[in-house]
């Protein structure tokens, strides 16, 4: 059985170093003087009242790498080990150097074993194992890095608490459960053993444990329940994990296969549980049902979720390697109505997603192993399919027919753009060789969403029937084998050809997403219409994107053009991508009739567009007129553009607030989430917009006229659905952020009338309560609302910084003008006026007395 297993392990390791050398680097495979085939851990798990802590004897399994190895140093940290609990096995002689056995130097984090003599290196000649036996014991905390206690309140009284042991390796810290070598590209079989206590003489009680593997047998000794584990598949070490406590479970199985996922808590919260636990097995039935192979499972054996109590440092999502034991915050997935948020679902629902996708998509788990040459790209692939996914879930409503990402799509591409324009940003490609972990967390963001949002654009590029189809042929096509973008793309060249040669110029896939995932940035794209001649033609140039001035260089990205134009009847190229533009400008023709040309279609490329100024204004008096002529995602992609121009300083302010005039009039949720992560960029430090005290004030003014209508309206339904309510508190966060008086004051009703019992809604809108008045949380916060505390802190505390770097400007010649005459909506002229503020502060700018308002208390301050 374990001869078996170490055969495979080693033949798969030589198969990584000499044959398929760019998945584990040769040289850092060859360097290491030895490598771990097997680790065998027996773990003996103690809650007791003297401490909390579990006895190991692990039993590690090497082969030498190179010639005359006299010592081995292992990874180790905050281990108690007895001088004589090491031992290192050549058959049955102990060769491990008597007078000096070891040095375990805890501060370094590092266990060297001395040899009586040298290892023999292993070949294809001299299958050689070692077997390295330590002993130790592990006293166990709460918040500690790697394996740690966790406490949550007894099942059965509100003063005692109950424990747990749960672990959290990745990225690097398996060194605090076990002794390893600790080399992320390491793959090895994990063997657990479990010797759970009989004799409990009413001591907390634990009798679940969970790792990497799936259950053998148990059985019994005198003193001991012994939970034997299979073999788990070869693995990295922070793929792996271990999970002991007192909780109960609960399972569901997926509608077309064997695959389940079991649910644990503690008996009285299981069922908190359940909303995520039901979404969890509907995501997989979606993806059995999208990849139409309704006999392969996602992965062997059940998937375990295990939610986390109490507050857990750095658990923020699920461990990216894991794929049977995912673990995360209990906070973050539980799902009760009095406290958890609208938000807060819509960030679980997410997360779990990506990772179900991120299992679908290759895990060790799989019967046969799929392996990703760029994890970078598998990250990024997970992320679109999650919001793929998620779009077809539809919030529980679902629907026959496939659904466009749409809103998700904007999300995606919004998120990237705000982290993809600084100088040092780094292009995906600079990615190439990292594993998934080593990816660093501040760049995640970026590799998940930018990777996701170019995969939308081709999504949108090909036909969208047809980018599925080939994206599922060659995922199950290569089943087993390894996966590499330069496959992928070849896979979809061959499946799309026809598009691409019919749209594209004979560009194909291959080329055109070079372009984008080997360059750091986005363009922004200048149009000018030449209207003096028939047709007009149309110039299109572009450029690096940039919130500053540096570094604004012509660019080369492979561009697909798709526009539309407002008199459409004779337009040809409507509808369709039609070119791609690379480096030099681009002139065409076509015949605008005195109309607009809009380009960005769907909004789904991954750039910006500023046009001349005659054309803005035909788009300005359009959404004004006749919004809908536009549809919303366009409109979403124009109202981003114009704050993200102007903070680039390539829109004047009262140009920006010309195009954005029409906003009272907008009712689309997308438009709204597409205004609330501009509004957010006007915060840029250093962009090139010289942002200034009373610039912002009059961003707030206009914004708060804008938003005014639809915060009415929103405040005044009780939609309980899933979009309404996301909607309102993505418009709550907006008016609060804008300091709009009766915002505050509604957030405050809503506080009261929750509590009394009165209202359901609060948790919606609790994340603006804590923004709008920091020190009013008098009661003790939960782990839920505490959360959102955080958020709402963080949020503050970058616009007061912002605010107190910028200068304090000096007021516009001209006062705010709007462009045209009408009068907003009297509900709403009633509620500025009752505030007063606005129009205090507005006539003293006029005046030109040197005054600024501090955005929080809205007082006037005299300097
Ligand atoms: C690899 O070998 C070089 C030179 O022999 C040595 O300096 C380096 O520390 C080794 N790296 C590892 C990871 O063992
Ligand atoms: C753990 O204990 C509970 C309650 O005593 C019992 O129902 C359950 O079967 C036990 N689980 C195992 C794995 O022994
Ligand atoms: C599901 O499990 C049952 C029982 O273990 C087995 O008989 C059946 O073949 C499995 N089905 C699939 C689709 O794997
Ligand atoms: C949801 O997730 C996003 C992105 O990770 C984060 O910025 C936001 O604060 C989260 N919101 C909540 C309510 O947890
Ligand atoms: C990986 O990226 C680095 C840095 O961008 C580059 O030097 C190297 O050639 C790339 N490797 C491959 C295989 O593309
Ligand atoms: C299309 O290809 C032709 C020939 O390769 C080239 O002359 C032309 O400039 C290309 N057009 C665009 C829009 O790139
Ligand atoms: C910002 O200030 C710089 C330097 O004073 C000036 O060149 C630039 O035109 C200003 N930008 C705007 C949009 O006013
Ligand atoms: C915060 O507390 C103050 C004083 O207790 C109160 O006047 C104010 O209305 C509260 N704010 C909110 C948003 O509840
Ligand atoms: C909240 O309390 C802190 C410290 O007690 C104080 O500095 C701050 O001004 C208060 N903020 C408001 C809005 O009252």
């Amino acid at each position: 059985m374990m001869g078996e297993n170490i055969f495979r392990a080693v033949f798969i390791f030589c198969l990584f170093s000499f044959t398929k050398g760019n998945i584990v680097v040769d040289e850092e495979c060859l360097n290491y003087t030895v490598y771990p085939v097997q680790y065998e851990i027996n773990i003996y798990p103690h809650m007791q009242v003297n401490g909390f802590y579990y006895d190991c004897e692990l039993i590690i399994t090497i082969i030498a790498n190179a010639p005359n190895v006299r010592e081995i140093t292992l990874d180790a940290k905050d281990f108690e080990i007895e001088s004589a609990g090491i031992k290192v096995f050549d058959g049955p002689h102990n060769i491990i150097n008597t007078p000096r056995p070891f040095i375990f130097d805890n501060r370094k984090g590092k266990l060297i074993i001395y040899l009586r003599e040298p290892l023999k290196m292993y070949s294809q000649y001299n299958k050689q194992f070692y077997y390295i036996k330590i002993s130790f014991r592990k006293f166990l905390e709460e918040g500690k890095q790697g394996i740690f206690l966790s406490k949550h309140n007894d099942e059965n009284s509100e003063t005692h608490y109950s424990y747990l042991f749960a672990t959290r390796l990745s990225p690097y810290q398996a060194k605090y459960f076990f002794p390893c070598f600790a080399n992320p590209r390491f793959e090895a079989v994990f063997k657990f053993k479990v010797y759970i206590l009989k004799q409990l003489n009413g001591l907390p009680y634990a009798n679940t444990s969970l790792v990497i593997a799936e259950q053998q047998r148990i059985t019994n000794d005198n003193n001991y329940i012994i939970i034997d584990y299979k073999p788990s598949p070869q693995v990295c070490l922070h793929q792996v994990g271990f999970h002991y406590s007192g909780f109960v479970s609960d399972r569901v199985k997926s509608k077309h296969t064997n695959d389940t996922i079991i649910i644990w808590a503690p008996a009285k919260e299981l069922h908190d549980y359940k909303f995520i636990h039901n979404y969890g097995i509907m995501i997989i039935d979606l993806i059995h049902e999208y990849a139409k192979d309704n006999n392969r499972p996602l992965v062997q054996g059940p998937i375990n979720l295990i939610p986390v109590p109490g507050p857990v440092s750095g658990m923020y999502g699920y461990e990216i390697g894991s794929w049977n034991l995912l673990t995360d915050s209990a906070h973050r997935i539980v799902k009760i109505d009095q406290f958890t948020s609208i938000q807060q679902i819509e960030n679980m629902t997410f997360e779990l997603t990506q990772q179900l996708c991120r299992i679908w998509l290759g895990n060790p788990g799989e019967i046969a192993r799929t392996r990703w040459k760029e994890e970078w790209f598998k990250e990024g692939m997970a992320t679109y399919l999650a919001y793929f996914f998620l779009t077809q879930y539809n919030y529980g409503y679902q629907s026959q027919e496939r659904r466009h990402l749409a809103a998700y799509g904007l999300r995606m591409k919004h998120k990237a753009m705000a982290l993809d324009w600084q100088y040092t940003t780094p292009a995906l490609y600079s990615f190439n060789q990292s594993l998934a972990i080593e990816i660093p967390p501040e760049y995640r963001e970026l590799v998940t969403m930018k990777t996701g949002a170019i995969l939308w654009m081709l999504e949108n590029w090909v036909d969208s029937d047809k980018f599925h189809q080939a994206l599922v042929n060659y995922i199950k096509s290569r089943r087993g084998k390894y996966i590499s973008l330069d496959s992928f793309t070849t896979a979809l060249d061959q499946a799309t050809i026809d598009c691409l040669h019919q749209y594209f110029n004979g560009s194909t896939a291959t080329r055109i997403l070079g372009s984008w995932f080997r360059r750091p940035g986005y363009p922004v794209i200048n149009v000018q219409v030449l209207r003096d001649r028939q047709p007009n033609a149309v110039q299109l140039k572009q450029r690096l994107f940039n919130f500053n001035r540096d570094n604004r260089i012509d660019t080369d990205f492979l561009i697909p053009i798709s526009y539309m134009v407002q008199n459409n009847k004779n337009c040809y190229n409507c509808y369709q991508p039609r070119f791609t533009i690379g480096a030099q400008s681009y002139t065409f023709s076509e015949n605008l009739n005195d109309g607009w040309i809009l380009l960005n279609r769907k909004g789904s490329g991954y750039y910006r567009v500023n046009y001349d100024a005659v054309t803005w204004r035909l788009i300005a008096k359009t959404l004004k007129e006749d919004m809908n002529a536009i549809d919303e995602l366009n409109r979403a992609q124009i109202v981003n553009d114009v704050f993200a121009l102007y903070v680039a300083g390539d829109l004047d302010v009262q140009f920006a607030m010309e195009i954005l005039d029409y906003l009272d009039k907008e009712r689309s949720h997308i438009v709204w989430e597409s205004a609330l992560s501009g509004y957010e960029m006007l915060t840029t430090y250093g962009a090139a917009c010289n942002m200034t005290k009373y610039l912002y004030k009059e961003w707030e003014d206009f914004m708060i006229k804008k938003v005014s209508p639809i915060f009415t309206q929103m405040t005044n339904t009780q939609d309980n659905k899933y979009l309404p309510r996301l909607f309102r508190s993505n418009v709550i966060q907006l008016t609060c952020e804008l300091n709009y008086r009766p915002c505050n004051r509604h957030v405050s009703t809503v506080y009261r009338e929750y509590r009394n019992g009165k209202n359901t809604y609060f948790p919606d809108c609790r994340m603006s309560y804590f923004y709008i008045s920091p020190n009013n949380s008098t009661w003790p916060l939960n782990p839920i609302e505490q959360e959102d505390k955080w958020i709402a802190d963080e949020k503050r505390g970058a616009k007061n910084w912002f605010y107190s770097h910028i200068s304090v400007g000096e007021p516009r010649p001209m006062p705010i003008v709007m462009s045209t005459t009408e009068k907003p909506v009297a509900a709403v002229t009633e509620k500025l006026h009752a505030d007063g503020a606005s129009s205090i502060e507005y006539s003293i700018m006029i005046l030109g007395i040197a005054v600024f308002v501090n955005v929080f208390t809205r007082e006037l301050i005299e300097i």
